[in-house]
């Protein structure tokens, strides 16, 4: 019988999940941000780890070359617009919590621009949310795909807002941007493949059972 295959990313979401494996009684040999490994063994003989880039775990469920997988809701929702069926996501394991939100420079009069149905430039990793969280307030947006660093858009006069996740908010704060609106509340789940769930069922079970106990606790 194939190993199970958990798909993870490296840092945060790794770091929150090593718990809730340890609870039932796993071990993780080696970290990902010490080793360039990217199939990590772990005590139980039957579940290996997949290092993933974060945006990337749904599509490794989704197709099966990994039977699980933790990503965050924010990764979920965009991923889910353009890719329909084939996730089952049935635990929020209440780890690497934030939200989404939009901010512009604290110079900005975001409202103003707004009731005045001005048209905005927002930049973002979040193609899919960004437009249909405009779409349903009636405002025009131009939205521009960015991969990181996305507090130097307003900044640099690439954009006139953003929206990015928020947590402490010490990122905005410290490039003298300003949140305004709130998008979704963000926390990370458990997703299953499909397929998985119906013919590995014996061996996922008790894997689904004990996060979800883990994450209520
Ligand atoms: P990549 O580096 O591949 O672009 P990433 O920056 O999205 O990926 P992480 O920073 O590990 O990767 O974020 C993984 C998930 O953790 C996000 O999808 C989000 O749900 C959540 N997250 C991101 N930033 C924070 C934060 N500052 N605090 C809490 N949770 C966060
Ligand atoms: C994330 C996110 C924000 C920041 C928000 O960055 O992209 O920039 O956290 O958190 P805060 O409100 O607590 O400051 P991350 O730490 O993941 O770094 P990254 O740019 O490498 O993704
Ligand atoms: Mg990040």
């Amino acid at each position: 019988m194939d190993k199970l295959t958990l798909a993870l990313s490296k840092g945060r979401i790794f770091d929150d999940t090593l718990p809730l494996l340890a609870s039932v009684g796993i071990e993780v040999a080696e970290n990902p941000s010490t080793s360039r490994k990217l199939i990590l063994a772990t005590s139980d003989p039957n579940l290996q780890i997949l290092i993933v880039r974060a945006s990337d775990v749904p599509t490794y469920v989704q197709f099966g070359a990994a039977d699980f997988g933790v990503a965050g809701l924010d990764v979920l929702y965009e991923y889910s617009q353009d890719h329909a069926g084939g996730l089952y996501q049935p635990i929020d394991l209440n780890i690497a919590k934030c939200r989404l939100a939009v901010a512009v420079r604290q110079d900005f009069d975001y409202e103003k621009a707004v009731r005045q149905g001005s048209r905005l430039r927002v930049a973002t990793k979040y193609v899919n949310i960004t437009r249909e969280h405009f779409a349903k307030k009636g405002v025009h947006v131009d939205i521009i795909k960015l991969y990181g660093s996305m507090e130097l858009a307003p900044l640099t006069g690439l954009a006139d807002a953003i929206v990015d996740v928020v947590s402490t908010g010490g990122t905005l704060r410290a490039n003298n941007l300003i949140d305004v609106e709130d998008v979704m509340p963000v926390s990370s789940r458990l997703i299953v493949n499909q397929a998985a769930l119906k013919t590995r069922s014996k061996s996922l079970q008790p894997f689904l059972d004990a996060f979800e106990k883990a994450a209520l606790e």
